[in-house]
This record gives structure tokens, sequence and C-alpha cells, in this order.
């Protein structure tokens, strides 16, 4: 069984010191580091841009997964590709049709970088079933985006099978919002093999023991 690619969101992290924190999970065992980007429109929430993925870019060497959960994804593509960022996730919801969708996978994938479409919660799986052959990861939102510290949508967890039934082999299927020893357990068990986790690594004094919960497929 393939290894589960675990990527905390700095969201939660302490933002005076990021350098060090994405230091600190990175020997913890980290695969990724998560960055969530929001504008105030598409969520109620409004965090970081481009500037700060380019000083991360600057200090680390680690994999920078950024979910885009912004209106407009398609303007901001080549600007996050330049700053550094690795993968590049946007929502379907923010797109007006299914050619805009494929507009802005294209502009990620034209500018060499792996890229990722998400589901709000209630966007139905069948609404990615399109693009999978196009796109190297599917993102299910398992909370509301917006923020971190929400609890875990059971209800989302069954896009997960659905999802891999129509999946390629390589698809990344990762899930992201409440995302703890138990809920990764049940996502990881349905297929999911990216588990993004904020509260649950950065508001403990041990990242690498919640890290190793996280990797761990056994239930314990
Ligand atoms: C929510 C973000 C998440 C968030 C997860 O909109 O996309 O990445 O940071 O936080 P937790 O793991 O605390 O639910
Ligand atoms: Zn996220």
């Amino acid at each position: 069984m393939s290894e589960i690619i675990i990527s905390p969101s700095i969201l939660s992290a302490d933002f005076m010191n990021l350098e060090q924190e994405i230091n600190d999970v990175k020997e913890a065992g980290a695969d990724w580091i998560h960055i969530d980007v929001m504008d105030g429109h598409f969520v109620p929430n409004i965090t970081i841009g481009v500037p700060v993925v380019k000083s991360i870019r600057k200090k680390t060497d680690m994999f920078l997964d950024t979910h885009l959960m912004i209106e407009n994804p398609e303007k901001y593509i080549e600007s996050f590709a330049k700053s550094g960022s690795d993968l590049i996730t946007f929502h379907l919801e923010a797109c007006r049709d299914e050619k805009h969708a494929k507009e802005v996978i294209q502009l990620i994938k034209s500018s060499g970088k792996k890229c990722g479409i998400s589901i709000k919660p209630a966007t139905e799986a069948i609404r990615t079933f399109r693009y999978l052959d196009d796109v190297d990861l599917v993102l299910i939102m398992t909370v509301e985006p917006g923020f971190g510290g929400q609890e875990f949508m059971h209800e989302c967890a069954m896009k997960i099978p659905q999802i891999v039934e129509k999946a390629k082999k390589e698809l990344i299927i990762q899930v992201d919002g409440g995302i703890n020893n138990i809920t990764a357990k049940i996502c990881t068990s349905l297929g999911a093999n990216s588990l993004v986790a904020g509260s649950y690594v950065y508001g403990s004094d041990d990242y690498r023991k919640r890290i190793d919960e996280l990797k761990n497929r056994t239930w314990k």
C-alpha cells in the first residue's frame, strides 16, 4: 500500500515564526506544506497570498501544496506558479462551467505545476469525474472552507470511494478539514491518500506524534 501524504496546513501555525514552524513539521515527518489562500469572496475569510508563498519558497525546499479558495482563479495561476507553488488546487465552484474549469486546469499544467481540483461539502463527487484524467489531485473538503478548527463532516467522506472508483491509478485523493487521528483512519480506509491537517498538527506540542498518528493506517 502506498504512503499517505501528510500536508500540514500553516493556517494554524504561528505566523510570526513561520520558517521555524515549517522546518519543525518537516523534521516531524510532514511530506508537503498546505497553504490556504482565501480572498474574502469565495470564502468569508482572508488569509495569505502570493508574497507570502514567495517568502516561504525562499526558505524551504518542501513541496508547496497551494489551496486556492478564491474567485476568478484564472487570474492568479501565473502569479502562484511563479511564486513557487508546486501544486495548485482550485475550486470547481469558482468556475462558471466546464469550459472555464478546463481552462484553469490548462493554465496550471502549462505553468509546469501539478494541478488539483477541489469540491465543497455541498458539491457532489460526480462534478469531478469529467476532469479526473486531466488532474493530479482531487481535494474533497470535509468542512465548509474558510476556517481551521472545524468539525469533520462525515457525510463528505462518502465521496472518497465514489472518486476512487472512477480515478486513474496515480490520482491523489486528498481530504481537508477536521482531520485528526480518528477521521484520518476513516478517510484512508475509504481510499484517501493525502491528508491535510491544520489544528491537529499545529495545535499540539508534539508535531511528530501527531504526524505519526496520521500516517498510521491502523486503528489505535
Ligand atoms: C479550511 C482550510 C483547511 C484548514 C484545515 O478552509 O482549507 O486547510 O486549515 O484546518 P483543520 O485541520 O484545523 O480543520
Ligand atoms: Zn486547505
